[in-house]
Parts: C-alpha cells; sequence; structure tokens
C-alpha cells in the first residue's frame, strides 16, 4: 500500500492519475474530503499538522510518497519541516519500508527558504533508518500557470531572472519518476535532480505563451531589489521578500541552467517541452492570465 500526500497538488495530481493505472494498491492522504473525491480514488482525511490522522493514515503503508507546500511568508522555520518530520516519524512508527520525498534542487543546510527546509528534512530522513529516494525538481512549468509565477495584471510576464536560461520540469514528469520509484526497487538512498529536457529565458518563454495563447505576453525583467521591493508593497514580511530577491538573484546567475537525463533514465520516455506541456494543458489557458500577479 502506497500514501501519496499532497495528493490534490501540482505533483501529487498527476501521480494519483499514473498510480491509478497501475496495479499496487493506494489511497490519497486529503484535508477536505469534497476536494478529495475529485481524485477519484481510495482518501484517507489527515492533517500534517494533527499527528494523529497522520499516524491513522499511515496504517498498512509500505511506501509514502511526501509532498507538502513550498516556502510560507512566515517566520523561520519554515512549517514544512515540522510537517514533513511527523510523518517521517510516524512512518517510523508504522514499519513503513520508503519515503519518497520531493525536495528542490540546490536544497543545503543554511540555504534559503525551501533550500534550507528541504536540506533539514532530508537530513532527517536519512536518519530515521527508512528507505528513501529523494527528487530534487527545477522550477515547475506549471508555475506559469497557476499562478505562482509572477504577472502583471494583463498578463504579461513579470522576474528578475534577467537572460539566464532555466530548465523548468513538468510536474507530471515529477509524478512519473516517483511512481517509478514508489512502485520498484530503483533509487533505494539515492538523490535525483530532475529537470526538464531544455533551457528557456524568460523572453522565450513569454514568446512561447504569446504563441499558444495567440497575443503577446512579454517578460518584464526587474532588478532583484525592486523585486523585493514589491513583494514587501504587497504585504509580505521583509526578509521573506529579501531571501526571495535572492533566490531569484541566484537564477539569473544560472543556478537552474543545467539539465538532466533523469526523467528519461527513470521513465525511459524524453521529459516533457515547454511548448508539448502549454499543448496538454490548452484548457488551463484559456483562463489565462492566472489570478495571482504582482
Ligand atoms: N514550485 C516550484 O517551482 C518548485 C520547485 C522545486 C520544488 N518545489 C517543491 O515542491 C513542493 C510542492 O509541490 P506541489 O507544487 O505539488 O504542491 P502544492 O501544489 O503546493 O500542493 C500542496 C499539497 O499539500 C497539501 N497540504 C497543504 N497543507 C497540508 C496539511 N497541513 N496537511 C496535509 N496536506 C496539506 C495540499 O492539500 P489541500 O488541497 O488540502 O490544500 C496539496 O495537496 C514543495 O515542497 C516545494 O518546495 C517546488
Amino acid at each position: 500500500m502506497i500514501l501519496v500526500t499532497g495528493a490534490t497538488g501540482s505533483i501529487g495530481r498527476y501521480l494519483v492519475d499514473r498510480l491509478r493505472q497501475q496495479t499496487t494498491p493506494f489511497r490519497a492522504l486529503v484535508r477536505d474530503p469534497d476536494r478529495g473525491r475529485e481524485l477519484d480514488c481510495d482518501l484517507v482525511v489527515g492533517d500534517f499538522d494533527d499527528p494523529d490522522s497522520i499516524a491513522a493514515a499511515l496504517s498498512g503503508v509500505e511506501r509514502v510518497f511526501l509532498c507538502s507546500p513550498g516556502a510560507q511568508p512566515v517566520p523561520e522555520p519554515q512549517p514544512m519541516v515540522d510537517q514533513q518530520t511527523t510523518v517521517i516519524d510516524a512512518a517510523v512508527r508504522a514499519g513503513v519500508q520508503r519515503v519518497v520525498k520531493v525536495s528542490v534542487w540546490g536544497a543545503r543546510r543554511g540555504g534559503l527558504l525551501a533550500e534550507g527546509a528541504h536540506a533539514e528534512i532530508e537530513a532527517r530522513l536519512e536518519a530515521s533508518g527508512l528507505d528513501w529516494s529523494i527528487l530534487q525538481p527545477s522550477g515547475f512549468m506549471q508555475n506559469f500557470l497557476t499562478g505562482a509565477g509572477a504577472f502583471t495584471s494583463s498578463g504579461d510576464l513579470l522576474g528578475a531572472y534577467g537572460q539566464a536560461r532555466v530548465s523548468y520540469i513538468d510536474c507530471a514528469d515529477i509524478a512519473a519518476c516517483a511512481a517509478v520509484l514508489l512502485t520498484s526497487d530503483l533509487g533505494s538512498r539515492q538523490r535525483f535532480v530532475l529537470t526538464g529536457p531544455e533551457t528557456l529565458t524568460h523572453t522565450e518563454i513569454a514568446a512561447r505563451l504569446s504563441e499558444a495563447l495567440g497575443r503577446t505576453v512579454s517578460y518584464i525583467d526587474r532588478s532583484p531589489a525592486d523585486f523585493a521591493d514589491n513583494l514587501t508593497v504587497q504585504g509580505l514580511p521583509a526578509q521573506f521578500a529579501t531571501d526571495v530577491a535572492t533566490l531569484y538573484a541566484d537564477v539569473a546567475g544560472g543556478s537552474l541552467a543545467e539539465t538532466t537525463s533523469t526523467v528519461s533514465d527513470l521513465t525511459g520516455r524524453p521529459a516533457t517541452t515547454f511548448a508539448e506541456f502549454l499543448d496538454r494543458e490548452w484548457d488551463l489557458l484559456r483562463r489565462w492570465p492566472p489570478r495571482h500577479y504582482v
């Protein structure tokens, strides 16, 4: 039995779709059973902040897909550290064999926001005695459709990446890798850096969006400092804004500019290009621009 956490999220939905087509039994952990019903699979209701619910959800479970929301604009430590530690500790007590965890490319002790938090969780997972596989993905293509990217109210793309290239990945490919690691013996105690098959600048991404939408989407580049000011004006904590701007500056310096062959190595098929992704997600594109913008 597999337990899928984060099942209603960007990666989780694709993972549930994929596991539904396979024979290994699984259940999805959801906070809201109504939302979970859309997943069309066995559900268990639970919350990372309620350890008893997590212990109950893990009964009879051999493998866990561990995924929770990214960095939050709250004082450190990031909530994901306690939340994922709750799952890891409960998994040890429940006799779970393997945890497949979604981390982030660049996770490192002392890193900012998600990078530091994931490194801490990775260390706890490694020390837990459980078998593990850790996925370290690049930025998600889905950010450009769900609003986790930044847009003007008219749908132009905003960022502070200069002309740096980024190897964005489709969450469906992350889910495909997770499915392999959850249903086979591959990947024990290994980290996998997952990227898309190509690197694109944000100007090129805006051009692909323009082509798919049949209207002009421009990329507006700001300095990391301007970007931080903008986040602060919107009411986000100053430290969070500064940290986000620093991470943007890292990306502008090329921190996500490489590609790996891991998706095709693990799944046996090439990773999805940005153009293929936009083609597949035409329904979401029709609702452009995403409601959340800066
Ligand atoms: N965005 C990127 O570019 C990027 C890049 C690399 C790595 N990552 C990492 O990817 C992860 C996020 O993955 P994602 O985008 O698939 O997630 P997501 O879309 O943000 O979804 C989060 C999931 O967690 C569930 N959840 C939230 N709070 C919960 C709680 N208290 N108890 C139980 N479940 C809870 C949500 O359920 P509800 O439906 O109930 O809300 C949802 O299913 C983060 O760890 C992030 O650091 C992101």
